[in-house]
């Protein structure tokens, strides 16, 4: 398949760029969009055809449900069984944005899309691309992140074409996601409502909606083999580069000691902003310190130039953990295989 290359400007998208893919999405083929958060690789949602394109793209587990972007509260309502009171006190505060919220779901949309599930997973993304394919098409659009399964989600253009070229109909480059992370995903088919995958929208601002709100195990901790998972995504090897990646946490002193010590294996460190001559070794800046929403917006860009670099052995210093950090924390841990060495 060839695939075309869009590039729009994010606040003016090309009307014929919109056409296009609607006409695509109708069609049942694949459309690649930028949101907030990072590119998702979208088709219509109520075609299982094309849903099952997506998993053969990405080569996705089958198991592993996919999340249904709308452009309206109402259009959410429509394929959502139930409207609680909290999903609409959710969508009031963080509708558009980088929020997903599972309910249960609706018999219009098709097992394909859920795995055959009971709930269904919805966002109303905010970015104004994302925004504008959907109305657009006036479809509901499938989309998980567009990248290859297992390697880091893509936050530019550049890592779409390089996972995807040849497999989607159409890749619209909108730049940079100004996220850089996927959204934060929450379920309210738990009681009390159970954050299942940090993101920009955080624990904390969850809790000032929701009042309680549980953190599942799986944010922080590796699943045991066979244990029952909330997130199907959560028990996949995730955002690995092929680098062997072990998280350092201690200070930037005892870091740069420790990659000094380990010199002979030629590793590159992953640091913030600045740090880069304390280390003797290669280094990769993922963001500024104490900055978690920068780290986010770098960190994915810097686990795939790990690829690119051909680095086989890597080390990271550690993100804090509360707010948006929590997110970088949970994707750079499982990066990492939750390898972490305490200095
Ligand atoms: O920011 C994002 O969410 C991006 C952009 C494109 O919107 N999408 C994204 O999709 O990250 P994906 O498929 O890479 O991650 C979706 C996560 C997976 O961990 C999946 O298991 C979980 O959401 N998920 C989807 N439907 C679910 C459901 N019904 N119940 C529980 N988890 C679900
Ligand atoms: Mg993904």
């Amino acid at each position: 398949m060839t695939t075309r290359l869009c590039k729009v400007e994010p606040h003016q998208p090309d009307r014929n760029a919109l056409r296009l893919a609607s006409d695509i999405l109708h069609r049942g083929g694949l459309v690649v969009i930028p949101t907030e958060t990072v590119y998702g690789l979208a088709a219509n949602a109520l075609d299982p055809q094309a849903v099952l394109g997506i998993y053969a793209a990405k080569n996705r587990p089958a198991d592993n449900p996919l999340i249904v972007h709308v452009s309206s509260v109402d259009m959410a309502k429509e394929y959502a069984a139930e409207w609680p009171r909290a999903a609409q006190k959710l969508a009031d505060a963080f509708w558009p944005g980088p929020l997903t919220m599972i309910l249960p779901k609706r018999e219009n949309i098709p097992p394909e899309v859920t795995c055959g599930g009971s709930s269904v997973a919805i966002r109303f993304p905010s970015h104004p691309v994302a925004r504008a394919v959907i109305e657009e098409s006036g479809l509901p659009l499938a989309a998980p992140s567009a990248n290859r399964s297992g390697s880091p989600s893509p936050t530019c253009a550049d890592h779409v074409v390089h996972d995807l070229n040849g497999l989607v109909d159409l890749i619209i480059d909108g730049g940079h996601c100004a996220c850089g992370v996927e959204s934060t995903v929450v379920t309210l088919c738990t009681n009390p409502p159970r954050l299942l995958r940090p993101g920009f929208v955080t624990v904390e601002e969850l809790r000032d909606v929701l009042g309680e709100v549980e953190v599942d195990p799986a944010v922080f901790h590796a699943l045991k083999d066979g244990q029952p998972v909330a997130s199907p995504g959560m028990k996949y090897r995730h955002y690995a580069p092929r680098a062997r990646l072990t998280l350092l946490d201690g200070s930037l002193a005892d870091c740069a000691a420790y990659a000094a010590e380990h010199a002979g294996e030629h590793p590159t460190v992953l640091c913030f902003e600045g740090e880069e001559t304390a280390f003797s070794v290669d280094t990769i800046v993922y963001g500024k310190e104490g900055d978690a929403a920068s780290q986010a917006a770098r960190l994915f860009d810097a686990l795939r130039a790990l690829d690119e670099r051909g680095v086989k052995i890597a080390y990271a210093r550690c993100p804090a953990r509360d707010g948006v950090g929590m997110a970088v924390w949970n994707r750079v841990l499982r990066a990492a295989q939750f390898a972490v060495v305490k200095l």
